[in-house]
């Protein structure tokens, strides 16, 4: 029986699919990209070419499957939480109606609170979706991704600064995307447990902006400045590089959120919520090729 991913070109999506794939699963990928995993499929993956929108898609990946990792891809439109939502209720129904075993659901620190967290407002009615129609759900409620760095190339590379809203003593928690990759690898082939479950992913150790910086300033090689700024300055600068306004917007309710602490992780951190890759060794091996590219062009 086969585990479906239905993003194997993103960030965790990838990494999850080649985990498997090294372990020697059967794997289902969605994708309405085909030549973007051609790579997956040689390697083993077999493809339902689609959308995730699309209930023939969900139902011809879903049939004979004994377990679904299912991510809401970023905001692409201005009624993405309902989007998202309707998505996941129609996979949801999918997953029902082919008796899939276990889902493992790609969530957020902050999921918990529902409206009001920008982008992770989509997640608290995506976990419900199916949670209400499966017995054994496992949200995976990740942190800050240290792959969000990867944003801020142009600032690192050029004035050494990184910007938020966040009061510069407040912590929180920052991950790899392998590491989350690896944790719902284990979690989607553990057969073991049952149930409604939350499980934080959390890093391994809670960080200020400051100390982050502090961290990027030893693996780039030179020096990194947290500077606080306020909201609006955050929502005019991501409307300055393009963003759409009700993106801007949305990512502005979210700093806003984080400021406030209602991104804070309602699972509290502990040797399961623990993950090895530390800020350092992300920055030294994935930030610091590309900061060094920018600033070489
Ligand atoms: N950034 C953070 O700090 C953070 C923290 C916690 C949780 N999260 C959550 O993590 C998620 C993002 O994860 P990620 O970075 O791995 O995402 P990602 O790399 O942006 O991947 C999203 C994937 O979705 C696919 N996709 C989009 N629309 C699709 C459709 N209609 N049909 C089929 N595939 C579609 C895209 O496929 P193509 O490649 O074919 O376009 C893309 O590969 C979000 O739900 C976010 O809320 C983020």
């Amino acid at each position: 029986m086969s585990i479906v991913i239905n993003t194997p070109n993103g960030n965790i999506g990838r990494p999850l699919v080649q985990k498997l794939l090294a372990s020697g699963r059967k794997v289902t990928i969605i994708s309405r990209n085909p030549e973007k995993v051609s790579d997956l499929v040689k390697q083993g993956a077999k493809l339902v070419q689609g959308s995730i929108e699309d209930k023939a898609t969900l139902d011809a990946a879903l049939e004979g499957a004994e377990a679904l990792f299912w991510l809401s891809p970023p905001p692409t439109r201005p009624d993405f939480v309902t989007w998202a939502a309707n998505v996941a209720q129609q996979a949801a129904a999918s997953v029902k109606a082919h008796g899939v075993k276990r889902v493992v659901v790609l969530s957020s620190v902050g999921a918990q609170n529902g409206p009001g967290t920008g982008p992770v407002s989509a997640l608290k009615p995506v976990e419900e979706a199916f949670k209400a129609v499966s017995p054994n759900v496992t949200s995976l409620r990740a942190g800050f991704f240290m792959e969000n760095f990867l944003r801020d190339v142009q600032a690192l590379a050029k004035a050494g600064h990184i910007y938020n809203a966040t009061a510069p003593e407040k912590t929180f928690p920052m991950v790899a995307v392998a590491d989350i990759a690896t944790k719902a690898a284990e979690v989607l082939t553990d057969a073991s447990w049952t149930g409604h479950r939350n499980l934080g992913v959390h890093g391994p150790q809670d960080l200020t902006y400051p100390e982050a910086a502090a961290i990027l300033t030893q693996a780039l090689g030179r020096p990194v400045k947290y500077m606080q700024v306020g909201l609006e300055d955050l929502r005019g600068s991501m409307k300055g590089m393009g963003l759409p306004a009700w993106m801007a917007d949305a990512f502005t309710e979210m700093y806003g959120a984080i400021k406030e602490g209602r991104m804070d992780p309602a699972e509290p951190r502990s040797k399961e919520t623990t993950t090895p890759t530390t800020l350092a060794q992300f920055a030294a091996t994935v930030l610091k090729p590309v900061v060094d590219q920018v600033r070489a062009s």
